[in-house]
Protein backbone atom coordinates (compact mmCIF):
# COMPACT_ATOMS: atom_id res chain seq x y z
CA UNK A 1 0.00 0.00 0.00
CA UNK A 2 0.77 3.42 -0.94
CA UNK A 3 1.02 5.81 2.15
CA UNK A 4 1.08 9.33 1.89
CA UNK A 5 1.57 12.23 4.69
CA UNK A 6 0.41 15.54 3.18
CA UNK A 7 -0.60 19.30 4.63
CA UNK A 8 -2.71 20.15 2.02
CA UNK A 9 -6.79 20.59 3.53
CA UNK A 10 -8.18 17.53 4.21
CA UNK A 11 -10.93 18.28 1.27
CA UNK A 12 -8.99 18.80 -1.23
CA UNK A 13 -6.88 15.61 -1.01
CA UNK A 14 -8.04 13.69 -4.09
CA UNK A 15 -9.47 9.82 -2.88
CA UNK A 16 -12.54 7.99 -3.75
CA UNK A 17 -13.28 8.37 0.38
CA UNK A 18 -12.58 10.44 2.83
CA UNK A 19 -12.46 9.68 6.80
CA UNK A 20 -12.45 11.70 9.63
CA UNK A 21 -13.22 10.60 13.71
CA UNK A 22 -15.81 12.49 15.59
CA UNK A 23 -15.89 12.09 19.70
CA UNK A 24 -18.81 12.33 22.14
CA UNK A 25 -19.99 16.02 22.41
CA UNK A 26 -17.96 17.05 18.83
CA UNK A 27 -19.76 18.94 16.27
CA UNK A 28 -19.42 18.32 13.23
CA UNK A 29 -17.93 20.94 11.12
CA UNK A 30 -20.00 23.18 9.38
CA UNK A 31 -19.51 22.31 5.71
CA UNK A 32 -20.83 18.51 6.30
CA UNK A 33 -23.80 20.19 7.89
CA UNK A 34 -26.00 18.33 4.85
CA UNK A 35 -28.63 15.80 4.48
CA UNK A 36 -28.05 13.21 6.65
CA UNK A 37 -25.98 14.67 9.12
CA UNK A 38 -28.30 14.20 11.84
CA UNK A 39 -27.72 10.95 11.74
CA UNK A 40 -24.28 10.93 13.17
CA UNK A 41 -23.70 9.13 16.06
CA UNK A 42 -20.16 9.56 17.37
CA UNK A 43 -19.97 5.94 19.84
CA UNK A 44 -16.80 4.34 18.79
CA UNK A 45 -17.37 2.06 16.09
CA UNK A 46 -19.92 3.89 15.05
CA UNK A 47 -20.02 5.08 11.08
CA UNK A 48 -22.46 7.13 9.46
CA UNK A 49 -21.99 8.06 5.64
CA UNK A 50 -22.40 11.93 4.26
CA UNK A 51 -22.22 12.81 0.55
CA UNK A 52 -21.45 16.87 0.88
CA UNK A 53 -20.50 17.93 -2.21
CA UNK A 54 -16.69 18.34 -1.07
CA UNK A 55 -15.49 15.65 -0.37
CA UNK A 56 -17.89 13.15 -2.55
CA UNK A 57 -18.17 10.53 0.46
CA UNK A 58 -17.45 11.52 3.62
CA UNK A 59 -17.27 8.65 6.39
CA UNK A 60 -18.14 9.72 9.85
CA UNK A 61 -16.45 7.34 12.44
CA UNK A 62 -17.66 7.43 16.06
CA UNK A 63 -14.16 7.60 18.40
CA UNK A 64 -16.26 7.61 21.34
CA UNK A 65 -14.79 9.48 24.54
CA UNK A 66 -12.22 11.63 23.98
CA UNK A 67 -10.49 10.69 27.24
CA UNK A 68 -10.46 6.63 26.30
CA UNK A 69 -8.26 7.56 23.02
CA UNK A 70 -5.74 5.07 22.84
CA UNK A 71 -4.12 3.95 19.48
CA UNK A 72 -5.69 0.29 19.40
CA UNK A 73 -9.01 2.68 19.02
CA UNK A 74 -7.70 4.43 15.91
CA UNK A 75 -6.25 0.93 14.57
CA UNK A 76 -9.81 -0.24 14.65
CA UNK A 77 -11.19 2.79 13.29
CA UNK A 78 -8.93 2.60 10.75
CA UNK A 79 -10.05 -1.37 9.71
CA UNK A 80 -13.73 -0.13 9.82
CA UNK A 81 -13.12 2.48 7.35
CA UNK A 82 -11.10 -0.02 5.14
CA UNK A 83 -14.40 -2.30 5.38
CA UNK A 84 -16.27 0.25 4.12
CA UNK A 85 -13.86 1.17 1.46
CA UNK A 86 -13.97 -1.90 0.19
CA UNK A 87 -18.18 -1.52 -0.66
CA UNK A 88 -17.55 1.73 -2.53
CA UNK A 89 -14.48 0.08 -4.10
CA UNK A 90 -12.41 3.00 -3.37
CA UNK A 91 -8.62 2.82 -4.37
CA UNK A 92 -7.70 5.49 -2.66
CA UNK A 93 -8.73 6.67 1.06
CA UNK A 94 -7.84 10.13 2.84
CA UNK A 95 -7.94 10.36 6.62
CA UNK A 96 -8.07 13.26 8.43
CA UNK A 97 -5.44 12.80 11.40
CA UNK A 98 -7.13 12.15 14.42
CA UNK A 99 -6.60 15.00 17.15
CA UNK A 100 -5.93 14.29 21.23
CA UNK A 101 -6.60 16.09 24.24
CA UNK A 102 -3.19 17.03 25.75
CA UNK A 103 -1.50 14.91 22.61
CA UNK A 104 -2.37 12.27 24.75
CA UNK A 105 -1.92 9.74 22.64
CA UNK A 106 1.20 11.68 20.63
CA UNK A 107 0.48 12.82 17.08
CA UNK A 108 3.41 10.41 16.06
CA UNK A 109 1.33 7.30 17.79
CA UNK A 110 -2.00 8.50 16.20
CA UNK A 111 -0.98 8.60 12.43
CA UNK A 112 0.80 5.11 13.40
CA UNK A 113 -2.01 3.78 14.18
CA UNK A 114 -4.39 4.89 11.29
CA UNK A 115 -1.66 3.31 8.98
CA UNK A 116 -1.26 -0.18 10.66
CA UNK A 117 -5.11 -0.26 11.31
CA UNK A 118 -4.95 0.67 7.36
CA UNK A 119 -2.63 -1.71 6.01
CA UNK A 120 -3.28 -4.71 8.21
CA UNK A 121 -6.74 -4.42 7.40
CA UNK A 122 -6.93 -4.35 3.82
CA UNK A 123 -4.82 -8.39 3.52
CA UNK A 124 -6.53 -11.00 1.54
CA UNK A 125 -5.67 -14.36 1.34
CA UNK A 126 -7.48 -15.16 -2.01
CA UNK A 127 -4.94 -16.33 -4.39
CA UNK A 128 -6.00 -19.61 -4.86
CA UNK A 129 -9.34 -18.39 -6.07
CA UNK A 130 -10.26 -18.97 -9.49
CA UNK A 131 -11.99 -15.95 -11.36
CA UNK A 132 -13.66 -16.66 -14.77
CA UNK A 133 -14.03 -14.39 -17.69
CA UNK A 134 -16.15 -10.74 -16.33
CA UNK A 135 -15.61 -12.13 -12.75
CA UNK A 136 -13.06 -9.60 -11.81
CA UNK A 137 -11.19 -9.21 -8.87
CA UNK A 138 -12.93 -6.17 -7.19
CA UNK A 139 -10.17 -3.34 -7.22
CA UNK A 140 -7.94 -3.25 -3.66
CA UNK A 141 -7.32 -0.34 -1.70
CA UNK A 142 -3.96 0.74 -2.95
CA UNK A 143 -3.60 3.99 -1.54
CA UNK A 144 -3.62 5.82 2.00
CA UNK A 145 -3.39 9.66 2.40
CA UNK A 146 -2.97 11.28 5.85
CA UNK A 147 -4.17 14.73 6.10
CA UNK A 148 -1.74 15.77 8.92
CA UNK A 149 -2.27 20.20 8.26
CA UNK A 150 0.32 22.04 10.49
CA UNK A 151 1.87 18.21 11.64
CA UNK A 152 2.38 16.50 8.56
CA UNK A 153 6.12 17.12 8.71
CA UNK A 154 6.04 16.02 11.88
CA UNK A 155 4.46 12.38 11.45
CA UNK A 156 5.53 11.88 8.12
CA UNK A 157 8.18 9.34 9.73
CA UNK A 158 6.21 7.58 12.20
CA UNK A 159 3.95 6.88 9.18
CA UNK A 160 6.75 5.38 7.21
CA UNK A 161 7.81 3.28 9.68
CA UNK A 162 3.99 2.01 10.45
CA UNK A 163 3.86 1.04 6.86
CA UNK A 164 7.02 -1.05 6.63
CA UNK A 165 6.46 -2.98 9.79
CA UNK A 166 2.55 -3.60 8.95
CA UNK A 167 3.81 -4.47 5.12
CA UNK A 168 5.97 -6.92 7.17
CA UNK A 169 3.17 -8.29 9.31
CA UNK A 170 1.29 -8.52 5.95
CA UNK A 171 4.20 -10.75 4.28
CA UNK A 172 4.19 -12.79 7.58
CA UNK A 173 0.65 -13.49 7.35
CA UNK A 174 1.08 -14.74 3.60
CA UNK A 175 3.63 -16.84 4.62
CA UNK A 176 0.87 -18.48 7.91
CA UNK A 177 -2.29 -18.31 5.75
CA UNK A 178 0.06 -20.58 2.43
CA UNK A 179 -0.54 -24.38 3.04
CA UNK A 180 2.18 -26.77 3.87
CA UNK A 181 2.44 -28.17 0.53
CA UNK A 182 3.92 -24.67 -0.66
CA UNK A 183 5.40 -23.16 2.74
CA UNK A 184 7.75 -26.03 3.39
CA UNK A 185 11.13 -25.46 4.81
CA UNK A 186 12.52 -25.06 1.72
CA UNK A 187 10.48 -22.38 0.37
CA UNK A 188 11.14 -20.39 3.82
CA UNK A 189 14.98 -20.86 3.45
CA UNK A 190 14.23 -19.08 -0.41
CA UNK A 191 12.20 -16.73 1.32
CA UNK A 192 15.31 -15.64 3.77
CA UNK A 193 17.77 -15.74 0.35
CA UNK A 194 15.25 -13.50 -0.97
CA UNK A 195 15.36 -10.81 2.13
CA UNK A 196 19.13 -11.39 1.62
CA UNK A 197 19.42 -10.31 -1.89
CA UNK A 198 17.21 -7.33 -1.31
CA UNK A 199 20.03 -5.51 1.05
CA UNK A 200 23.40 -5.25 1.29
CA UNK A 201 23.11 -5.41 5.10
CA UNK A 202 22.31 -8.90 5.43
CA UNK A 203 23.49 -12.15 5.15
CA UNK A 204 22.09 -15.30 4.86
CA UNK A 205 23.38 -18.78 5.61
CA UNK A 206 20.80 -21.98 5.60
CA UNK A 207 22.22 -25.82 7.02
CA UNK A 208 20.19 -28.67 5.50
CA UNK A 209 19.70 -32.30 7.10
CA UNK A 210 23.35 -33.05 6.92
CA UNK A 211 24.90 -30.58 8.18
CA UNK A 212 22.34 -29.74 10.99
CA UNK A 213 22.72 -33.46 12.17
CA UNK A 214 26.88 -33.55 12.03
CA UNK A 215 26.70 -29.98 14.05
CA UNK A 216 24.38 -32.04 16.69
CA UNK A 217 21.68 -30.31 16.38
CA UNK A 218 19.70 -33.27 18.11
CA UNK A 219 16.45 -31.65 18.35
CA UNK A 220 15.85 -30.27 15.14
CA UNK A 221 17.26 -33.56 13.45
CA UNK A 222 14.86 -35.61 15.91
CA UNK A 223 11.76 -33.74 14.83
CA UNK A 224 12.36 -34.02 11.22
CA UNK A 225 13.37 -37.80 11.23
CA UNK A 226 9.73 -38.74 10.64
CA UNK A 227 9.25 -35.81 7.10
CA UNK A 228 10.47 -36.25 3.39
CA UNK A 229 10.90 -32.40 3.18
CA UNK A 230 14.29 -31.25 4.02
CA UNK A 231 14.56 -29.28 7.48
CA UNK A 232 16.32 -26.16 7.28
CA UNK A 233 18.30 -24.03 10.20
CA UNK A 234 18.08 -20.98 8.51
CA UNK A 235 20.56 -18.08 9.71
CA UNK A 236 20.36 -14.44 8.89
CA UNK A 237 22.81 -11.48 9.95
CA UNK A 238 21.40 -8.00 9.68
CA UNK A 239 24.68 -5.37 10.10
CA UNK A 240 23.22 -1.80 10.52
CA UNK A 241 25.61 -0.52 12.03
CA UNK A 242 25.60 2.12 15.71
CA UNK A 243 25.98 0.02 18.97
CA UNK A 244 27.43 -3.01 19.39
CA UNK A 245 25.34 -5.57 21.66
CA UNK A 246 23.99 -8.21 19.38
CA UNK A 247 19.97 -8.62 19.21
CA UNK A 248 19.16 -12.21 18.56
CA UNK A 249 15.82 -13.20 16.79
CA UNK A 250 14.68 -16.90 17.00
CA UNK A 251 11.14 -18.06 15.63
CA UNK A 252 10.09 -21.59 15.35
CA UNK A 253 8.86 -22.94 11.90
CA UNK A 254 7.31 -25.95 11.97
CA UNK A 255 5.77 -25.52 8.55
CA UNK A 256 3.00 -28.41 9.37
CA UNK A 257 2.38 -30.11 13.26
CA UNK A 258 0.72 -33.63 12.77
CA UNK A 259 1.96 -34.39 16.37
CA UNK A 260 4.28 -36.69 14.70
CA UNK A 261 3.23 -40.21 16.38
CA UNK A 262 2.01 -39.15 19.43
CA UNK A 263 -0.37 -37.75 16.50
CA UNK A 264 -3.26 -34.85 16.68
CA UNK A 265 -6.77 -35.67 16.63
CA UNK A 266 -8.40 -35.05 12.92
CA UNK A 267 -10.29 -31.84 14.27
CA UNK A 268 -8.71 -28.53 12.98
CA UNK A 269 -5.34 -30.12 12.22
CA UNK A 270 -5.17 -28.13 8.96
CA UNK A 271 -4.83 -24.99 11.23
CA UNK A 272 -1.57 -26.57 11.92
CA UNK A 273 0.07 -25.10 8.91
CA UNK A 274 0.20 -21.79 11.02
CA UNK A 275 3.28 -23.43 13.68
CA UNK A 276 5.97 -21.36 11.31
CA UNK A 277 4.12 -18.22 12.51
CA UNK A 278 6.76 -17.33 14.92
CA UNK A 279 9.40 -18.19 11.78
CA UNK A 280 7.80 -15.94 9.43
CA UNK A 281 7.68 -13.32 12.25
CA UNK A 282 11.01 -13.04 12.49
CA UNK A 283 11.96 -13.63 8.95
CA UNK A 284 9.43 -10.73 8.13
CA UNK A 285 10.79 -8.48 11.24
CA UNK A 286 14.27 -8.30 9.66
CA UNK A 287 13.60 -7.74 6.28
CA UNK A 288 11.53 -4.43 8.04
CA UNK A 289 14.23 -3.69 10.07
CA UNK A 290 16.74 -3.87 7.10
CA UNK A 291 14.29 -1.42 4.83
CA UNK A 292 14.03 0.97 7.61
CA UNK A 293 17.97 1.10 7.67
CA UNK A 294 17.86 0.76 11.84
CA UNK A 295 21.41 0.78 13.19
CA UNK A 296 21.80 -1.84 14.92
CA UNK A 297 22.88 -5.61 14.77
CA UNK A 298 20.55 -8.10 14.61
CA UNK A 299 21.10 -12.25 14.46
CA UNK A 300 18.39 -14.59 13.50
CA UNK A 301 18.00 -18.04 13.38
CA UNK A 302 14.65 -19.74 11.89
CA UNK A 303 14.54 -23.85 12.47
CA UNK A 304 12.19 -25.07 9.66
CA UNK A 305 10.91 -29.12 9.85
CA UNK A 306 7.86 -30.43 9.41
CA UNK A 307 6.42 -32.71 12.12
CA UNK A 308 5.19 -36.02 10.59
CA UNK A 309 4.56 -39.37 11.61
CA UNK A 310 6.78 -42.31 9.79
CA UNK A 311 8.55 -45.26 10.03
CA UNK A 312 11.81 -43.03 10.42
CA UNK A 313 10.13 -40.54 12.94
CA UNK A 314 11.44 -40.51 16.43
CA UNK A 315 9.18 -42.39 19.46
CA UNK A 316 8.19 -41.35 22.33
CA UNK A 317 10.48 -42.56 24.89
CA UNK A 318 13.40 -41.92 22.62
CA UNK A 319 16.35 -40.16 24.32
CA UNK A 320 18.33 -36.98 22.03
CA UNK A 321 21.35 -35.09 22.62
CA UNK A 322 20.87 -31.18 21.83
CA UNK A 323 23.63 -29.00 20.53
CA UNK A 324 24.49 -27.80 24.11
CA UNK A 325 25.36 -31.14 24.82
CA UNK A 326 21.72 -31.65 27.63
CA UNK A 327 20.23 -34.80 26.77
CA UNK A 328 16.55 -34.89 26.53
CA UNK A 329 13.58 -37.77 27.08
CA UNK A 330 10.94 -37.47 23.69
CA UNK A 331 7.87 -38.22 26.13
CA UNK A 332 5.56 -36.82 23.49
CA UNK A 333 6.76 -36.45 20.12
CA UNK A 334 3.72 -33.29 19.83
CA UNK A 335 6.09 -31.25 21.94
CA UNK A 336 8.35 -30.62 19.40
CA UNK A 337 8.98 -26.91 19.23
CA UNK A 338 10.92 -26.98 22.00
CA UNK A 339 13.63 -29.51 20.97
CA UNK A 340 13.91 -27.19 17.54
CA UNK A 341 14.42 -24.14 19.47
CA UNK A 342 16.49 -25.57 22.15
CA UNK A 343 18.76 -26.01 19.47
CA UNK A 344 18.36 -22.52 17.29
CA UNK A 345 18.81 -21.17 20.84
CA UNK A 346 21.97 -22.45 21.32
CA UNK A 347 22.88 -21.37 17.58
CA UNK A 348 21.92 -18.18 17.90
CA UNK A 349 23.92 -17.22 21.24
CA UNK A 350 27.24 -19.69 20.65
CA UNK A 351 27.97 -19.08 16.86
CA UNK A 352 25.96 -16.18 15.49
CA UNK A 353 26.96 -14.01 19.08
CA UNK A 354 23.67 -12.59 20.15
CA UNK A 355 23.77 -11.13 23.44
CA UNK A 356 20.31 -10.94 24.19
CA UNK A 357 17.60 -12.86 22.44
CA UNK A 358 14.20 -12.92 22.09
CA UNK A 359 12.33 -16.24 20.77
CA UNK A 360 9.11 -16.19 19.39
CA UNK A 361 6.88 -19.88 18.59
CA UNK A 362 3.23 -21.08 18.85
CA UNK A 363 4.17 -23.07 21.54
CA UNK A 364 1.54 -24.68 23.99
CA UNK A 365 -1.74 -24.60 23.36
CA UNK A 366 -1.68 -23.93 27.19
CA UNK A 367 -1.23 -20.06 26.40
CA UNK A 368 -4.18 -20.06 24.94
CA UNK A 369 -6.61 -21.18 27.67
CA UNK A 370 -4.13 -18.94 30.11
CA UNK A 371 -4.41 -16.07 27.81
CA UNK A 372 -6.71 -16.08 25.07
CA UNK A 373 -5.94 -14.30 21.93
CA UNK A 374 -5.77 -11.08 23.93
CA UNK A 375 -2.12 -11.33 25.46
CA UNK A 376 0.73 -13.62 24.16
CA UNK A 377 2.34 -15.43 27.12
CA UNK A 378 6.24 -13.82 27.79
CA UNK A 379 8.73 -15.83 30.09
CA UNK A 380 11.78 -14.20 30.72
CA UNK A 381 14.60 -14.75 32.76
CA UNK A 382 15.72 -11.16 33.17
CA UNK A 383 13.46 -8.13 34.12
CA UNK A 384 14.86 -5.57 32.38
CA UNK A 385 15.43 -7.19 29.17
CA UNK A 386 11.52 -8.28 29.78
CA UNK A 387 10.47 -4.82 30.36
CA UNK A 388 11.43 -3.42 27.06
CA UNK A 389 10.13 -6.47 25.57
CA UNK A 390 6.44 -5.87 27.17
CA UNK A 391 6.85 -1.90 26.31
CA UNK A 392 7.64 -2.50 22.83
CA UNK A 393 4.12 -5.02 22.85
CA UNK A 394 2.24 -1.81 24.76
CA UNK A 395 3.24 0.11 21.93
CA UNK A 396 2.15 -1.60 19.07
CA UNK A 397 -0.83 -3.51 20.44
CA UNK A 398 0.68 -6.64 20.10
CA UNK A 399 0.35 -7.78 24.29
CA UNK A 400 2.24 -9.68 26.18
CA UNK A 401 1.49 -11.11 29.29
CA UNK A 402 4.69 -11.95 31.85
CA UNK A 403 4.31 -16.12 33.22
CA UNK A 404 6.30 -16.63 36.04
CA UNK A 405 9.59 -18.82 36.34
CA UNK A 406 10.50 -20.75 39.60
CA UNK A 407 12.59 -23.62 40.19
CA UNK A 408 9.48 -26.04 41.50
CA UNK A 409 8.77 -25.54 37.34
CA UNK A 410 12.10 -26.25 37.04
CA UNK A 411 12.08 -29.41 38.74
CA UNK A 412 9.24 -31.00 36.56
CA UNK A 413 11.61 -30.46 33.41
CA UNK A 414 14.03 -33.07 34.87
CA UNK A 415 13.84 -35.99 33.10
CA UNK A 416 14.02 -39.77 34.52
CA UNK A 417 16.36 -41.24 32.38
CA UNK A 418 17.97 -38.15 30.62
CA UNK A 419 18.48 -34.62 31.88
CA UNK A 420 15.42 -33.48 31.11
CA UNK A 421 11.63 -34.36 29.13
CA UNK A 422 9.83 -32.51 26.67
CA UNK A 423 7.19 -33.05 28.30
CA UNK A 424 6.28 -34.42 32.33
CA UNK A 425 3.42 -37.01 33.15
CA UNK A 426 1.87 -34.37 35.70
CA UNK A 427 1.04 -31.59 32.70
CA UNK A 428 1.19 -28.70 34.54
CA UNK A 429 1.79 -25.45 33.80
CA UNK A 430 2.27 -26.47 29.98
CA UNK A 431 3.38 -22.55 29.19
CA UNK A 432 5.88 -22.02 31.81
CA UNK A 433 7.29 -25.70 31.73
CA UNK A 434 7.75 -24.94 28.05
CA UNK A 435 9.40 -21.99 29.09
CA UNK A 436 11.55 -23.17 31.69
CA UNK A 437 12.57 -25.85 29.30
CA UNK A 438 13.99 -23.32 26.81
CA UNK A 439 15.57 -21.30 29.36
CA UNK A 440 18.20 -24.19 29.61
CA UNK A 441 19.52 -23.40 26.29
CA UNK A 442 20.53 -19.60 26.04
CA UNK A 443 23.64 -20.13 28.14
CA UNK A 444 22.27 -17.31 30.95
CA UNK A 445 21.96 -14.24 28.56
CA UNK A 446 19.04 -11.98 28.84
CA UNK A 447 16.29 -13.84 27.14
CA UNK A 448 12.51 -13.58 26.49
CA UNK A 449 9.97 -15.97 25.22
CA UNK A 450 6.92 -15.69 23.75
CA UNK A 451 4.25 -17.72 23.15
CA UNK A 452 1.88 -16.56 20.35
CA UNK A 453 -0.19 -19.95 19.84
CA UNK A 454 -3.00 -17.94 21.20
CA UNK A 455 -2.09 -14.64 18.69
CA UNK A 456 -0.89 -15.48 16.00
CA UNK A 457 -4.38 -16.60 14.39
CA UNK A 458 -8.16 -15.89 14.49
CA UNK A 459 -7.52 -13.13 17.20
CA UNK A 460 -10.66 -11.33 15.68
CA UNK A 461 -9.58 -7.86 16.16
CA UNK A 462 -10.97 -5.90 13.39
CA UNK A 463 -7.82 -5.16 11.57
CA UNK A 464 -6.61 -8.70 11.43
CA UNK A 465 -9.63 -10.80 11.74
CA UNK A 466 -9.85 -14.89 11.18
CA UNK A 467 -6.82 -16.26 9.91
CA UNK A 468 -3.44 -14.91 10.35
CA UNK A 469 -1.93 -11.97 12.57
CA UNK A 470 1.03 -11.61 11.53
CA UNK A 471 1.78 -11.37 15.10
CA UNK A 472 5.12 -10.66 16.35
CA UNK A 473 6.80 -8.13 13.20
CA UNK A 474 5.72 -5.01 14.43
CA UNK A 475 6.43 -5.76 17.86
CA UNK A 476 10.11 -7.04 16.79
CA UNK A 477 10.60 -4.29 14.64
CA UNK A 478 9.58 -1.62 17.50
CA UNK A 479 11.63 -3.35 20.12
CA UNK A 480 14.61 -3.08 17.37
CA UNK A 481 14.20 0.59 17.00
CA UNK A 482 14.38 1.14 20.74
CA UNK A 483 17.74 -0.79 21.28
CA UNK A 484 19.03 1.45 18.06
CA UNK A 485 17.87 4.82 19.43
N1 LIG B 1 2.09 -26.31 17.76
C1 LIG B 1 1.56 -26.79 18.96
C2 LIG B 1 0.96 -25.70 19.84
C3 LIG B 1 -0.26 -25.00 19.30
C4 LIG B 1 -1.50 -25.32 19.77
C5 LIG B 1 -0.12 -23.99 18.38
C6 LIG B 1 -2.61 -24.64 19.30
C7 LIG B 1 -1.22 -23.31 17.92
C8 LIG B 1 -2.47 -23.64 18.39
C9 LIG B 1 2.65 -27.48 19.77
O1 LIG B 1 3.67 -28.06 19.06
C10 LIG B 1 1.98 -28.55 20.53
O2 LIG B 1 1.55 -29.49 19.93
N2 LIG B 1 1.90 -28.40 21.84
C11 LIG B 1 1.30 -29.36 22.68
C12 LIG B 1 2.28 -29.63 23.77
C13 LIG B 1 1.93 -30.78 24.62
C14 LIG B 1 2.05 -32.08 23.88
C15 LIG B 1 2.85 -30.75 25.79
C16 LIG B 1 0.03 -28.78 23.23
O3 LIG B 1 -0.02 -27.56 23.48
O4 LIG B 1 -0.94 -29.51 23.35
MN1 LIG C 1 3.20 -30.08 18.50
ZN1 LIG D 1 4.01 -27.29 17.18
Amino acid sequence: MQVEVTDKPFADVEADLHAIGLFDGDELPEAYHVRGAGDVKTAFKKLTLLRPKRPERLLIVGLGKRDDLDPERLRVAAALAVTEAGAYEAQTIAWALPEAADERPPREARSAAVVEGTVLASYRFDRFKSRDGDDLAPPRLERLVLAGGDDAAAIADAAEVARVASEAANRARELQSLPSNVVTPGHLADRAREIAHAYETITVEVLGRGEIEQRGMGGLAAVARGSAEEPQLIALRYQGGGQSRILGLVGKAVTFDTGGISIKPAAKMEDMKMDMSGGAAVLEAVSAIAELGLPLSVVAAVPATENMPSGTAIKPGDIITQLNGKTVEVNNTDAEGRLILADALTYCVRDLGADRVVDIATLTGSVLIALGSTYAGLISNDDEWSRLVLAAAERTGELAWRLPLHPEYKELTRGRDADLANLSSKRKAGTIYAGSFLEEFVDGKPWAHLDIAGTAWDVGRPYVGSGPTGFGVRLLVELARNLAA
